[in-house]
């Protein structure tokens, strides 16, 4: 067990809700006896606060693992995320307040909001783009990007947001995969003061893509040099989206959806080199995205949210997008880095703008940490009033620092877990109900059943296990896009009837789960998952590289870095130059948040007899720690070499 996992789990530390909150929260415990009581009906209810074209006939038809949610049921999750909010005292209310790195500013209000989505979808049907099409979206975090989700989601089509830091393969790839026919990019976005120039990334992937007919490119940067600078418009398929959007109409009929159709394609590593296209659709997703929205972060109109998260990740997409503007809600967007141009950006937006619930990472709260007490200690923060953890397990010592520096011990602490593939919050407690224990994200989420079960699939009450989900609940993935099988296989064949989720975690006697951190060969970098295949397959892609093994490394504020064990082919030299080359060739291929930071050059990599690579032995070098059992290897020779040489070369 490692000194961090020790200190996790002796942790005694327990945090009431303040008395203040609990009296107006609008989570009450009720809702856990009352989804305990009755757990269709329980999210049955949540369906019932969005409005429906047409009701459904059943809450769920569940034949494992596929489940269906409010079938029959139609909606338009565009029309339930603004043309609801327009007939009442919302319509000049703040949807989106954005701030771009440079210090630009928008504000859209619901009215705003709602004409830009419209045009936009009028753009893309002018374009040909129809309901079931699939259109990718690469785009920095500015409003267009939720303008652009919408804007598919009204006219059916269904949009798969790549992260604007992938390289331009990995949009190729998941472009192919989905076979999308349009592709929504800006000229660039700004990131530490520089340009990022997607369209050019665009470009280079489109190449391989013949999927894709159009692309509609938006001018991040009006007026600068022009707008060829940074965009070769290509004729015939690239269109300006501010030209397209002029010249549509403002106002654009909603499809009517069904429950069940596909709202989103999202991409997320896995186990295998491959990315996952985790399917999401309507009437359930939207459920969890709402409910979950109101009651862990406990909003209201006066609230302004600010989810971090940038919208290529499912975060994003449930935070940032869906759930709040469902509920009517004011969102901060903001487009760049949190220590760009100095370290308290993050704190000059929340004084800014008054941000009343705030939602980041543990390893943005940790980097909060190391850079220090006086960034924030400068700005008023008084107007927090809750905050929120995702992405991976918080340390304690973090969770602490959260609550004193930013919360000033005043703001509850909701640590979120979830994945891309659960869509919406599943563990987590509700503030104002549940006491808090620093680390721990309590219990599930009304509605949501968790279990922990041994290795062999038995259920245990309590104690160190694995995270199985026994029930479906209504934001679950539907399947894996164009690979029903793969779905059955990762999620569901472990632990027979379960859904597994990939988490060791530990249950204590109070029925509270601590997450623990995945136990298949998927890396937790920097909040943000990362396959281990994924990452050797690009190593193996230089011509130098025999083989690659990659392995997680503590790190103190990435909470996981990646280190890769490289042997070279016949002929390559090992050079610090290599070492540069291998780390940028990772970085075209995936995207900067792939980049090693270690990668160690080997003769041989410990394998069993079976010749399966020994990442447990690798992690053990990578960790300076003593190896640990050695006996099933071929050749017991080359990982202790391996361990020596390693050492040398640290020291
Ligand atoms: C994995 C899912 C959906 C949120 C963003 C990440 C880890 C997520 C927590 C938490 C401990 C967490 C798990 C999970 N994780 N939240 N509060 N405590 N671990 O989404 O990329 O799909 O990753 O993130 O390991 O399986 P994702």
């Amino acid at each position: 067990m490692t000194d961090q996992l020790a200190t996790l789990l002796s942790e005694q530390r327990r945090f009431p809700p303040p008395v203040g909150f609990a009296a107006r929260a609008l989570a009450t415990e009720k809702l856990y006896r009352k989804a305990q009581a009755d757990r269709l009906g329980f999210w049955e209810d949540e369906a019932k606060t969005l409005d429906w074209m047409a009701p459904w006939s059943r809450v769920l038809e569940w034949t494992s693992p596929h489940a269906k949610w409010f079938v029959g049921g139609k909606l338009n999750v565009s029309v339930n995320c603004l043309d609801r909010h327009l007939s009442g005292p919302r319509r000049n209310k703040a949807a989106l307040i954005w701030e771009g790195e440079p210090g630009d500013r928008r504000t859209l209000t619901y009215w705003d909001l709602a004409r830009e989505v419209n045009r936009a979808a009028n753009a893309l049907r002018t374009l040909g783009v129809k309901r079931g099409d699939r259109v990718a979206i690469y785009l920095p975090m500015i409003p267009e990007a939720a303008i652009a989700m919408l804007a598919c989601a009204r006219i059916g089509a269904v949009h798969s947001v790549v992260f604007g830091g992938f390289s331009a393969e990995s949009l190729r790839d998941r472009i192919n995969d989905a076979q999308a026919v349009a592709l929504i990019t800006a000229d660039g976005g700004y990131r530490r003061g520089q340009v990022v120039p997607l369209k050019r990334f665009a470009d280079e992937a489109l190449v391989e893509c013949p999927s894709v007919r159009h692309v509609m490119v938006v001018r991040r940067r009006p007026g600068a040099d022009g707008d060829e600078a940074f965009a070769e418009m290509k004729e015939g398929r690239d269109h300006w989206w501010h030209r397209l959007l002029a010249a549509a109409g403002p106002e654009a009929l909603p499809e009517a959806m069904d429950s069940e159709d596909l709202l989103f394609i999202l991409y997320t590593s896995g186990t295998t080199g491959k990315p996952k296209g985790i399917v999401h659709t309507t009437g359930g997703y939207l459920t969890q995205a709402a409910a979950t929205t109101k009651y862990v972060f406990d909003l209201r109109d006066e609230d302004v949210f600010w989810c971090t998260a940038d919208i290529g990740w499912v975060t994003g997409h449930s935070y940032v997008v869906y759930g709040p503007l469902a509920n009517g809600a004011t969102v901060l967007m903001y487009e760049g880095a949190p220590d760009w141009p100095e370290r308290d950006r993050f704190w000059t937006l929340v004084e800014r703008y008054g941000v009343t619930v705030f939602y980041t990472a543990p390893t943005a709260i940790r980097a909060f940490m190391k850079w220090g007490t006086e960034h924030p200690a400068r700005h008023n923060l008084s107007t927090l009033r809750l905050l929120g953890s995702v992405g991976e397990p918080i340390n304690p010592e973090a969770w602490i620092w959260y609550h004193e520096q930013i919360g000033k011990g005043r703001c509850p602490i909701v640590d979120t877990w979830w994945q891309t593939e659960t869509g919406g919050i599943m563990i987590t407690p509700l503030p104002g109900v549940v006491t808090t224990k620093p680390g721990s994200a309590t219990i599930p989420f009304p509605g949501v059943s968790a279990e922990l079960v041994d290795a062999k699939g038995q259920r245990i009450e309590k104690g160190g296990g694995f995270l199985t989900l026994t029930e479906p609940w209504p934001g679950m993935l539907r399947t894996i896009y164009g690979d029903d099988e793969r779905y059955r296989q990762t999620y569901w064949s472990r632990f027979p009837g379960r859904y597994f989720a990939g988490d060791g975690a530990k249950v204590d006697e109070d029925g509270y789960w601590w997450i623990l951190g995945r136990v298949d060969d998927v890396l937790n970098v920097a909040g943000h998952r990362i396959g281990t295949m994924e990452v050797e397959s690009a190593l193996v892609d230089h011509p130098s590289v025999a083989e690659a093994a990659v392995v997680g490394k503590t790190h103190e504020l990435k909470g996981q870095a990646l280190a890769a064990f490289v042997t070279l082919k016949e002929g390559a030299k090992v050079t610090a130059a290599l070492k540069d080359d291998l780390k940028e060739h990772v970085t075209k291929k995936i995207g900067a948040i792939a980049r090693p930071d270690d990668i160690y050059f080997a003769a041989d990599l410990p394998k069993t007899r079976s010749g399966k690579i020994m990442r447990r032995l690798l992690k053990d070098i990578a960790e300076g720690r003593a190896l640990g059992d050695t006996t099933t290897l071929a050749d017991p020779n080359v990982v202790a070499k391996l361990k020596d040489q390693y050492e040398s070369e640290e020291g």
